[in-house]
């Protein structure tokens, strides 16, 4: 019987053949002419008027929050669930994050438990729009502009998902996205910075470079890294662009062939939903019930999935972090991520959700 997979990249024939015609032209690799093209349909997608494109979703981020001035003491609001990477950027960046607990019907950051965590050293907030949702984020814009905060959106997760028609991550000061192999489209590494700010994108892409204005003239105007992309991945990238249409449309069939199938079974809830907008990245469950042995049971018949991340207050760098994330630690417990690539089939879905009705009869 065929693995299932909790998750695989996607790289057909298309980017073979764009990677290999890249190599005969010889290119100088690192990032140029083909990197502007892939950052033009990124910008086009989102509907931002500048995008600019670094090495992975973690310096992504980090280039945001040195590029909106944010340093020592400076706090930055970060959900206590999501990937380590968004807390973990604040810290590269030399600023403090601080954690709030999340809603527990939508697993990101809700307007007023946010409220709570402002303090006057609260200088931005991090929404991350997890698996693409972000049911409260008008709320949390009135909010950062009522309190005089910057928004960063961390929308690592969530290209090809859209709020109230308009794309994720454009509705914040910076967006961020990530190209890592597990997400919707992949680089193998990458990350994307979408803002309409042109003073912003033009301290973003001097801190990629380590502070050049001008790439290959030896001036450095400000503190900069090297955060740069390649054209090797910009080749592979235009691809996967091509069929972003098309995986978020599976990616949405998916999801709801997951809750016909499993609909009435009650130690299965699905987090609120609205497919109109979101293109669930990951098939996110929250089991009823010990989540382990249903896990155990599946992989005994093939079937990969993953437990959610624990929250960010209980691992060992964040161990000092104290406070009530009482949303945040049911949802790392109860949740699980079932196999979710754009490649499965009907059948092999309909295999998983067998598998799980099954554990809960036997
Ligand atoms: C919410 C979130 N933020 C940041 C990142 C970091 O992105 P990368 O792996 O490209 O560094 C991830 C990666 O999965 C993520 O899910």
């Amino acid at each position: 019987m065929n693995k299932i997979g909790q998750m695989a990249p996607w790289i057909g024939k298309e980017e073979r053949d764009a990677v290999l015609e890249y190599l005969d032209s010889g290119g100088w690799l690192t990032e140029f002419t083909r990197t502007r093209d892939f950052e033009q349909m990124i910008a086009s997608y989102v509907g931002s008027k500048h995008a600019c494109v670094v090495s992975n979703g973690t310096v992504s981020l980090a280039a945001a929050v040195m590029a909106l001035g944010l340093e020592r003491d400076d706090e930055i609001i970060v959900p206590d669930f999501t990937m380590i990477a968004s807390a973990n950027a604040v810290v590269l960046a030399g600023a403090k994050p601080v954690f709030a607990d999340v809603n527990r019907s939508s697993l990101c950051l809700d307007s007023n438990l946010l409220e709570e965590a402002i303090t006057d050293k609260t200088r931005a907030i991090m929404h991350v729009s997890l698996n693409g949702r972000c049911p409260d984020l008008e709320n949390i814009v009135a909010l950062a502009r009522k309190r005089g905060l910057l928004l960063i959106e961390d929308a690592a997760q969530s290209l090809g998902s859209r709020y109230g028609g308009r794309h994720v991550g454009v509705f914040g000061d910076i967006g961020s996205f990530s190209l890592s192999p597990a997400k919707i489209i992949t680089t193998g590494q990458g990350g994307a910075l979408v803002t309409d700010n042109e003073e912003l994108h033009n301290r973003l892409l001097m801190i990629k470079d380590y502070g050049r204005p001008q790439s290959g003239v030896d001036y450095h105007a400000a503190m900069g890294y090297n955060f740069k992309f390649t054209d090797l991945q910009a080749v592979i990238g235009i691809e996967q662009m091509k069929k972003l249409d098309w995986r978020v449309n599976r990616k949405k069939e998916i999801y709801q062939l997951y809750r016909d199938l499993l609909q009435g079974l009650s130690q299965i809830t699905f987090v609120d939903t609205d497919l109109q907008d979101t293109a669930p990245w990951f098939i996110d469950v929250l089991v009823e019930a010990e989540r382990e042995p249903l896990a155990e049971f599946l992989k005994a018949k093939g079937i990969g999935t993953r437990p959610f991340y624990p929250p960010i207050h209980t691992q060992p760098p964040y161990a000092h972090v104290k406070g009530n994330f009482k949303n945040a630690e049911y949802i790392s417990q109860k949740g699980l991520w079932l196999p979710s690539s754009s490649f499965l089939t009907d059948a092999d879905i309909e295999r998983v959700c067998l598998g799980i009705k099954a554990y809960f009869t036997q």
